[in-house]
């Protein structure tokens, strides 16, 4: 193409971010991602200045990394019989579906993320979401099996037998390989979603509930404390191998292990909980920061940017000496019902450039409108590497404002100021519509269509009725 020589000013930026850890969760157990994907999906990262990639490895529906001591675990856990593609009809597609990381794919994707200034930090998530180890090696389970690796989502009563000694030396065989591969101080074994149906009648568990004097107490019931117990001595072996443990929010219902850095994911009660015991937490909740949360995912265009933008990672209930301990804030892409880049791409665009601001930006500093002008920019970049990001961004917002019983205010905008053109008589917006210049009142009844004018092309029309 032409050539073109550009002069850029000198200068120098001085800046520094909230928070030192800004992270973004990809799950790869419900999906596979290909290694040149999981790539792309780095660079994106970096992009938006995020410094850590949380790889969630491992979950009922498939075990996604090669570990050379247990073979089994990607010869049969990283294989499911099929996928189901309806949630409320249960329908399944009858194909089979595999994929998994090598050793050496896994140095690889770290190498490439480490050039970009990220960390990988991987997660094992135990001893719930474990159904594909447990199809592996049905022994580690408390009834023995057989088992199959998930064809459909949710939480599972089979889990990895606490009591069962073989257990404990089956995840420190696993975290060593993983130690070895992650060079990251933080390992995250998951803790999340374990029932414990199968532990109150497994002879095994109720064995080293007693062994180790396990009761239960108010608020704690002893299968609770037999899962604190069981990570207290996961985490004792990080540790001793100069690493640190990161566990989800439900790690705090059998007690604190002495060390977790807690993910709060349910809420921020979780998160508030571990800060107040002086532990350090990660803000993620499943309200503003699930990127795959398909309640917040029916939000539309300027709306799912800027719930995210305006979400504080620091509870007000934390003293000035607390909020120290929330590190920092982590967006999560769950991948039941992503099942393709395209797919990934629309649910992470472009609201990780708000979530990039929510990790970098202090509170007092944010200014919505300062973002928003810098956010067709973004927009630019993603055109430019092929991006599939969410399009609803250039539609017309429409805010209406309730005046009396039968009469309200209605605001149009668009994120980026672009004139918008509307009509209150149920027609097409077309060349005869009127330009939006400032709010206008209607009465019930009244049909709404805006639509956004941009070079000359009109957008999508909106339809609110009042
Ligand atoms: C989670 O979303 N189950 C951590
Ligand atoms: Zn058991």
């Amino acid at each position: 193409g032409e050539r073109a020589v550009a002069v850029l000013p000198a200068g120098v930026v001085t800046d520094s971010p909230r928070f030192g850890y800004r992270g973004v969760l990809l799950d790869v157990g419900r999906h596979y991602f290909p290694v040149a994907y999981l790539k792309q999906f780095i660079d994106m990262l970096a992009l938006h200045n995020m410094n850590t990639f949380h790889w969630h490895l491992t979950e009922d529906q498939g075990w996604r990394i090669e570990i050379k001591k247990y073979p089994r675990l990607t010869e049969v856990g990283s294989h499911r019989k099929e996928t189901i593609t309806d949630w409320e009809t249960k329908k399944m597609d009858g194909q089979p579906y595999d994929g998994y990381y090598t050793q050496d794919e896994v140095r690889e994707i770290i190498a490439y993320a480490a050039e970009r200034y990220i960390t990988v930090i991987p997660e094992i998530d135990l001893p719930g979401h474990m159904l594909a180890a447990l199809a592996s090696y049905p022994e580690l389970g408390c009834t023995g099996g057989p088992y199959e690796v998930a064809t459909s989502w949710g939480v599972f009563p089979d889990v990895l037998c606490a009591g069962n000694k073989n257990s404990l030396q089956f995840v420190k065989d696993v975290l060593t390989e993983i130690m070895e591969l992650f060079p990251s101080t933080y390992i995250h074994i998951g803790g999340d979603e374990c029932p414990k149906v199968r532990w109150e009648k497994c002879p095994k568990c109720q064995a080293m509930i007693r062994r180790e004097g396990i009761k239960a107490e108010p608020g704690h019931t002893a299968e609770n404390q037999l899962q604190t117990w069981f990570m207290t001595q996961v985490e004792k072996f990080i540790n001793d191998n100069g690493r640190r443990m990161i566990g989800w929010d439900e790690v705090l219902e059998g007690g604190l292990t002495p060390d977790a850095t807690i993910m709060s994911w349910r809420g921020m009660q979780g998160g508030i909980k571990a800060v107040k015991q002086q532990h350090e937490v990660i803000m993620t909740p499943i309200s503003h920061l699930y990127f795959s949360n398909p309640r917040i995912l029916k939000l539309q265009g300027l709306e799912t940017v800027m719930r995210v933008y305006h979400f504080e990672p620091v509870p007000e209930a934390l003293s000035v000496d607390e909020q120290k301990y929330v590190i920092g804030a982590q967006v999560g892409v769950w991948t039941e019902w992503i099942k393709d880049s395209s797919r990934l791409e629309y649910v992470v665009l472009p609201r990780l450039a708000a979530a990039a601001e929510i990790c970098w930006t202090n509170s007092g500093r944010k200014e919505p409108e300062h973002f928003l002008e810098r956010l067709p920019h973004m927009l630019d970049l993603y055109q430019m590497a092929g991006y599939e990001y969410r399009r609803d961004i250039y539609n017309p917002y429409i805010e209406i404002k309730k005046l009396s019983a039968d009469s309200a205010e209605v605001n149009c905008r668009t994120f980026d100021h672009m004139p918008v053109y509307y009509t209150i008589d149920g027609m097409e917006p077309d060349g005869k519509a009127l330009q939006y210049q400032k709010p206008f009142r209607i009465g019930k009844g009244t049909i709404i269509k805006v639509v956004a004018e941009r070079e000359g092309i009109r957008g999508e029309v909106q339809t609110v009725e009042y």
